[in-house]
């Protein structure tokens, strides 16, 4: 705050605004990402995590999609329908969503199999990937599903209407695993269903081994891919996805944005039916508020001695890490299992509001905006209870210590939540989750939207701490700012200290703060706050490229390219272009694709002993981050 006049200044120097400058601002970005030549879109529409391919974070290629980037695809087609009038792409933005990354039904065979009262087999999680394959144990007692006969009752389909994760956009795999098909091969076009992650908390994208949502036993070794995670005696062909809860929740907010600014221009009836699928997704999404293995919530320690629960005794009803589906692709069994640890990260009491409160969008299962309302109290309480002494959000909570329900250190058991355990990296240790900045203002943005639209004084409690907390860490200085990138934790709830442990100028988890400081100025009238918010959205629109607003990253991280992967030793594999899977592989040795990147000779030059490569990188998620920003203070101050 010291520097913040100075920064004015030089962040506003040399550019004009006039009225609507930070609409434009959205309107210009916008048409950026939606430019053909920026490389945003494949061929059938589906957005890519990354305009360019060569790129290793949460997915393992930049032309990967994910669930988040449709999400915030929704959401930014919402803020043009407000902008402009036509809620047309917003609507199509959510179909295309249907079409490639909901698993249709013929991707999801055999739920009319599922058994509710034994949703399924447990398995202990264990620490690395190379405790895997583990063990499936028959005999460890597992909870009922309370919420499935009301979907099949409400829906008249036994499947699930929910975003699968990850999608290989452009088959660069090669399984042609497209929606409807199943392992079509190299020849197909994408988008391709695949997975990553399966073995522990310390399973980074730099150890993972990508798969098939669908295993034919086509690729892989001679039981596919199965023989990897689990030891089996007999091997079935099988399909199985994984949800994000957080990018589902992100799009039903986009829903009940575009639902509020149609309303305004008289123009609801446009996007009613979209508006119905969002309820629609809520309703399945709920199943990210159950354990894992649907097990009692509170003091749930030791496999064996922790019951399975009936009806709500297994909810904890926060928005959880994932939830996962799959079966047999003979169709002659399937499972469902939630997930018992949740990360304050992904909560969105926006959602949570909408799918409980708005008439329109409450789902019409005969307990799903009663849930709803549950989740909402409950995720502000959940906020609340993590908040540390300085304003920052810790980690989370889990029902199932190193999922494995072990017994926690003592220190976690004096102070639960709902019997659930302190985390403070809920279930990611390479990085720990929560050590990324970016989560703050991604959730604590939810939370001040929520203020924003109903004054909650129980979420103002919390954001003016967090407002205090972020405020005072933003640096404005020669023109440029610098705002947390890492955080490191300390101390148990109620006692939990953070501290910044790096700085970064990164625009977008820059504009995810100055959105949230946008809807707490908005409602609290703070000009101090809205100034700050301004000052950051100015700076932020320096660093414009060709391609969007980013600035240049330096990626030491690359060095993990020659990374070993673990594979069991008696295991061989190949992906579809022959590389082979087996002891001793490398992330590069299963990527053998990634040596025809044209970005490729930085990486070699740096494995080779050169400088560590520098990539100016454009996400999805960040550009549209970016966008909303701006086009948000726009909206909310008219200017
Ligand atoms: C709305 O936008 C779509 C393209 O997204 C366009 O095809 C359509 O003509 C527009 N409608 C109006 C009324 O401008
Ligand atoms: C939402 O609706 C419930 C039930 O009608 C009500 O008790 C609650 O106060 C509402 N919440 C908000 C934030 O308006
Ligand atoms: C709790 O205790 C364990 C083991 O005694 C220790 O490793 C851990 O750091 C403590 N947790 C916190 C959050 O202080
Ligand atoms: C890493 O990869 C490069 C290029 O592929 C290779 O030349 C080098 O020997 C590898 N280094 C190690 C330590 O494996």
């Amino acid at each position: 705050m010291k520097s913040s006049a100075i920064a004015l200044f030089v962040c506003l120097f040399g550019q004009l605004q006039g009225d609507g400058e930070y609409k434009a601002r959205f309107l210009q970005q916008y048409h950026k990402i939606h430019d053909p030549t920026n490389g945003y879109y494949s061929k059938q529409g589906v957005p890519y995590h990354s305009a360019e391919t060569l790129m290793v974070d949460i997915t393992d290629h930049g032309h990967e999609s994910t669930s988040e980037a449709y999400s915030y695809w929704i959401w930014m087609e919402a803020m043009y329908g407000k902008l402009t009038g036509n809620f047309s792409s917003f609507n199509a933005a959510w179909e295309n969503m249907e079409q490639n990354i909901i698993p249709v039904h013929a991707s999801q065979i055999g739920n009319n199999n599922y058994n509710p009262s034994k949703p399924a087999t447990y398995a202990d999680e264990l620490d690395w990937p190379s405790d895997y394959p583990i063990p499936l144990q028959f005999d460890v007692p597992v909870g009922q599903d309370p919420i499935f006969q009301e979907l099949v009752d409400t829906y008249g389909s036994y499947d699930i209407y929910a975003m699968h994760w990850l999608l290989d956009a452009d088959n660069v795999y090669g399984f042609g695993n497209l929606p409807g098909s199943c392992e079509l091969g190299p020849e197909a076009d994408g988008p391709s269903y695949i997975n990553t992650f399966e073995r522990g908390p310390e399973e980074s994208t730099w150890r993972t081994i990508p798969q098939p949502t669908c295993d034919t036993f086509k690729y892989g070794g001679q039981h596919g891919f199965s023989e990897i995670f689990a030891k089996q005696s007999s091997f079935t062909k099988s399909w199985k996805y994984s949800n994000a809860p957080d990018a589902d929740a992100r799009a039903i907010q986009a829903a009940f944005w575009a639902h509020t600014w149609a309303n305004e221009e008289g123009k609801s009836f446009e996007i009613s039916s979209t508006i119905e699928k969002a309820a629609k997704l809520g309703d399945y999404l709920r199943y990210a508020m159950f354990d894992k293995y649907f097990k009692r919530i509170g003091n749930c320690v030791g496999p064996h001695n922790c019951p399975g629960g009936q009806g709500r005794e297994s909810a904890h009803f926060l928005l959880s890490w994932y939830f996962g589906w799959g079966g047999a692709l003979s169709g002659e069994w399937t499972w469902r299992i939630g997930d018992g640890t949740a990360f304050f990260g992904y909560q969105n009491p926006m959602a949570a509001y909408a799918l409980s409160n708005v008439t329109a969008m409450k789902p019409k299962s005969a307990t799903g905006a009663s849930d709803w309302q549950a989740s909402l109290d409950r995720q502000l309480e959940f906020y609340g209870w993590l908040q540390s002494e300085e304003g920052a959000i810790a980690g989370g909570v889990t029902n199932s210590w190193n999922g494995r329900y072990d017994t926690p250190p003592e220190n976690l058991t004096e102070n639960t939540f709902h019997g659930m355990f302190y985390d403070w990296q809920p279930v990611c240790h390479d990085p720990p989750t929560n050590r990324w900045y970016g989560m703050q203002p991604w959730s604590l943005d939810r939370l001040a939207q929520y203020y924003y639209v109903t004054g909650d004084e129980k979420a103002k409690t919390v954001l003016d701490k967090w407002v205090n907390w972020i405020i005072s860490e933003i640096e404005f200085k020669n023109g440029n700012f610098q705002l947390p990138e890492w955080l490191d934790w300390s101390g148990v709830p109620p006692n939990v200290h953070v501290i910044v442990a790096k700085r970064s100028s990164d625009t977008a988890t820059a504009s995810a703060t100055a959105r949230t400081l946008s809807y707490y100025a908005a409602k609290t009238g703070d000009q101090n706050v809205k100034n700050v918010a301004k000052q950051l959205l100015d700076c932020i629109w320096n660093h414009q490229t060709t391609k969007g607003v980013s600035v240049e990253e330096v990626l030491d991280s690359y060095s993990r390219f020659n990374e070993t992967v673990y594979v069991p030793e008696n295991f061989k594999g190949y992906y579809p272009n022959g590389d082979v899977i087996e002891h001793g592989a490398t992330f590069i040795s299963l990527r053998s694709f990634y040596k025809r990147d044209p970005e490729w000779y930085k990486i070699e030059a740096y494995l080779n002993g050169g400088e560590i490569p520098r990539f100016t990188y454009h996400r999805f998620w960040a550009q549209s981050d970016v966008a909303l920003a701006q086009g948000t203070y726009g909206i909310l101050f008219n200017e």
